[in-house]
């Protein structure tokens, strides 16, 4: 087993990564406030591993009361989280119960809100079965819900106490799904960590087939990146940098998910497409070279990834766009690449070269 620290003083938690760890209802009991669990999932994971859950839970004196949400990013929305709401009443669920979400990132950002709003905040434990999640959504607090006008526009920031990614659920996740994440892997590499692209482009291979240690790996450095990234602006207000960095392609991705209805395009493809846009606009400000932008294409197309955006036209990703959470008294701010591995945020890219950009990556 892997372990990594999140550091945000008395708020700092373990994030464990590793096979079997579904079954370890041991690395949980020393979490929780009380020997009660709110376990919220949804119809594609619970039939896999919620009995292995609650089975090991169960052996260490934990009750749990399950809660099964429909599946999929459509159902990121206000009902499902009154469900979550509902089900924690009738089950007389009290501030000392701990939340605690089995499945992908849009379990873990429903059951992280209910968690950090029921009464008024309870603990929260993130328990991710896709990549994505392992490397990037159980990690950092930011939870939250969709709007019909903008991706995860309503939301809390609300730290779990635990993250534990059991590297084995990942056996049972779709082909397409496992792409998704890698955009999430390759963004760290992208941003801050060039020696990690490179190995990534040296293991994408192996990591396709699923090898093991390698998976472990990359979701290791994935989450040392990023706990490195929140423990410093946990709150995503450092006047330049920080943690906006992590939203490489995200302006541009969530253009494409509100724009073409959510669920059309995964998250991960989206932020893909939505990183080669912002590449390539890096190329036409002149910080990177069209052998960086190619090099950036084929290790997305490698990991199974589009790299051509959804053909909304511009304008329509302009507006969408102009909803973006980085948007500041009007003035957008993309996340762009001054060089491979040195992401900065800018407001001042000219409008006709960010037209340029998204056009020159929907044609490709
Ligand atoms: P997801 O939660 O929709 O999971 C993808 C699909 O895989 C779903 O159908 C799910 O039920 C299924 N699944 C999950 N685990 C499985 C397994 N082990 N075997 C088989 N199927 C499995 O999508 P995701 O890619 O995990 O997460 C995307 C969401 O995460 C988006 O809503 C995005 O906005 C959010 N996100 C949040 C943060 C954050 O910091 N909070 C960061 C990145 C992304
Ligand atoms: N996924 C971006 C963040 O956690 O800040």
């Amino acid at each position: 087993m892997r372990r990594l620290n999140l550091a945000l003083g008395e708020r700092s938690y373990p994030i464990l990564i590793g096979g079997g760890l579904l079954s370890r209802g041991d690395l949980i009991l020393p979490f929780l406030r009380t020997p009660r669990i709110a376990l919220v999932s949804n119809t594609a994971v619970a039939p896999l591993y919620l009995d292995v859950v609650v089975k090991a839970l169960e052996g260490v004196g934990v009750g749990v009361t399950p809660i099964i949400l429909p599946d999929g990013e459509a159902y990121k929305t206000w009902e499902s989280l009154n469900l979550i709401y509902d089900a924690l009443l009738a089950n007389r669920c009290d501030r000392s119960t701990t939340i605690m979400a089995l499945g992908g990132g849009v379990i873990g950002d429903l059951a992280g809100f209910a968690a950090a709003t029921y009464q008024r905040g309870v603990p929260f434990i993130q328990m991710p079965t896709t990549l994505l999640s392992q490397v990037d959504s159980s990690v950092g607090g930011k939870t939250g819900i969709n709007h019909p006008r903008g991706k995860n526009m309503v939301g809390a920031f609300w730290q779990p106490k635990l993250v534990l990614a059991d590297t084995d659920t990942l056996k049972t996740l779709p082909d397409r799904e496992l792409s998704a994440g890698m955009a999430e892997v390759i963004k760290y590499g992208l941003i801050r960590d060039l020696p990690f692209l490179s190995w990534l482009e040296a293991a994408m291979d192996g990591l396709l087939a699923r090898d093991g240690d390698l998976l472990a790996h990359a979701i290791e450095r994935s989450c040392a990146n990023k706990a490195e990234v929140v423990a410093a602006d946990e709150y995503e207000t450092a006047a330049a940098g920080g943690r906006a960095l992590l939203n490489l392609g995200h302006t541009f991705g969530h253009a494409i998910e509100t724009g073409m209805g959510y669920g059309e395009w995964l998250h991960g493809e989206a932020v893909s497409a939505g990183m080669m846009m912002a590449v390539e606009l890096s190329r036409r400000l002149g910080w990177l070279s069209g052998a960086d932008v190619d090099r950036v294409r084929a290790v997305l197309q490698r990991a199974g990834l589009p790299v051509k955006g959804a053909s909304l036209g511009a304008e329509r990703y302009l507006e969408l766009m102009s909803h973006d959470k980085k948007v500041i008294a009007g003035s957008l701010r993309l996340v762009l690449l001054k060089a491979l591995g040195d992401a900065v945020t800018y407001a001042d890219a000219p409008r006709e070269d960010i037209v340029a950009a998204i056009e020159a990556c929907c044609r490709e």
